[in-house]
């Protein structure tokens, strides 16, 4: 049976990472006996421009058609002054939301060639692997009632913007449960980061967690207050295998991972739903400071591939060799300007794809 995709370059810097991507289909579906086809849409800015709207049905529909989604980078400063709903960034959090894609994961590996690259010290970062579990279509981001609305103050009526942090039981158990599975996949070690101390969202989220925790004896459960978590990662980031936390603080929280890697521009991510649906995209944004200049590093965009591959398609072997010819290529001294050292040589955003797909 053929996997049939759907690519969503997108803006900025998306569609010439994505170009690598497809360079990387070919190459598995010619030589490597992938049964693959895609098609591409519209999303983002890109999709403002040519429908008015940031996820056009015919978006939805099509993804919710493919067995997998490819997605790279949504976004740009030509869309800042646009009203909320036509942000290129609800193009992003519509698709979350319309294909229940509510596990969202983000593993942040140093590569040994990139030690110099991360803003801590090498023995810090050394061997650090892990794995973001962020719930992705709940809490804060998606919370009701949320908007702008003019309530009396103390000197006379004012603008009131708010938002509302909302976990339900079954979101908290089905996002554990996907961290417990990852964290048996990995070394047995799972922390849960909330603001039990505040927030009673967070008072909920612990306790199911746990509750949860129960199914998965031979995984070993901590918890940590999120800003605890953020001062942990810094300081001691190999202490971690599998986080797992909420939207938001999932958000921030993998920022800060993908900083100790060195570069966001090396990092893919998985978000997958109840039926085994996926969309693989990198951490990264759109960068529209160097879009259009073929600069861009397009090694988290293969990486998503690879997730992919690993997760939707059930060809850990296939994964494995993508993941490993990106590391050939970075033992074979190819940078881009985002992991170069100072001085150091660096290459384009095609240069790199074909050093990966001439190492598969
Ligand atoms: C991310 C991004 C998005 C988010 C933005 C672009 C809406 O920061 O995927 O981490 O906040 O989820
Ligand atoms: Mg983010």
């Amino acid at each position: 049976m053929t996997t049939r995709l759907l690519i969503l370059p997108g803006d900025g810097i998306g569609p010439e990472v994505a170009a690598e991507a497809e360079k990387l289909l070919v190459a598995l579906r010619d030589r490597h006996g992938l049964a693959v086809e895609w098609t591409r849409g519209l999303i983002g800015g890109a999709a403002v421009d040519a429908t008015g709207s940031p996820l056009p049905p015919a978006t939805v529909s099509a993804a919710a058609s493919a067995d997998a989604v490819l997605l790279a980078a949504v976004g740009g400063p030509k869309y800042d002054g646009l009203p909320r709903e036509l942000r290129p960034e609800r193009g992003l959090l519509g698709i979350r939301a319309a294909l229940g894609l509510y596990a969202n994961l983000r593993p942040a590996v140093l590569f040994p060639e990139l030690a110099a690259a991360s803003s801590l010290k090498p023995e810090l970062v050394a061997g650090l692997d892990l794995l973001i579990v962020r719930e992705l279509t709940g809490g804060i981001y998606f919370g009701l009632p949320r908007g702008v609305e003019t309530r009396s103050g103390p000197h006379g009526p004012e603008r009131v913007g708010f938002n509302t942090e909302v976990y339900a039981e079954h979101e908290i158990e089905r996002i554990a449960r996907s961290a417990f599975q990852a964290a048996q996949q990995r070394s047995r070690r799972l922390c849960s980061v909330d603001k039990e101390n505040v927030l009673e969202s967070s008072v909920l989220w612990r306790e199911v967690v746990i509750r949860v925790g129960r199914e998965f004896p031979d995984v070993a459960l901590s918890h940590l207050y999120v800003d605890n978590a953020a001062m942990q990662l810094v300081r001691a980031p190999q202490q971690f295998d599998v986080i797992v936390t909420g939207n938001l603080f999932g958000d921030i929280l993998s920022d800060v991972a993908a900083q100790l890697t060195g570069s966001i521009g090396m990092l893919p991510s998985a978000s997958l739903n109840a039926h085994g649906q996926g969309l693989y995209e990198p951490i990264h944004g759109s960068a529209p400071d160097i879009a259009g200049t073929g600069v861009a590093n397009p090694l988290a965009m293969m990486l998503s591939v690879a997730m992919m591959l690993r997760y939707s398609l059930n060809r850990g072997e296939l994964a494995g060799r993508v993941e490993h010819a990106v590391q050939a290529s970075l033992a074979a001294g190819l940078r881009t300007g985002d992991i170069a050292a100072r001085g150091e040589k660096t290459v384009g955003t095609a240069e790199m794809g074909d050093a990966v797909v001439s190492r598969l």
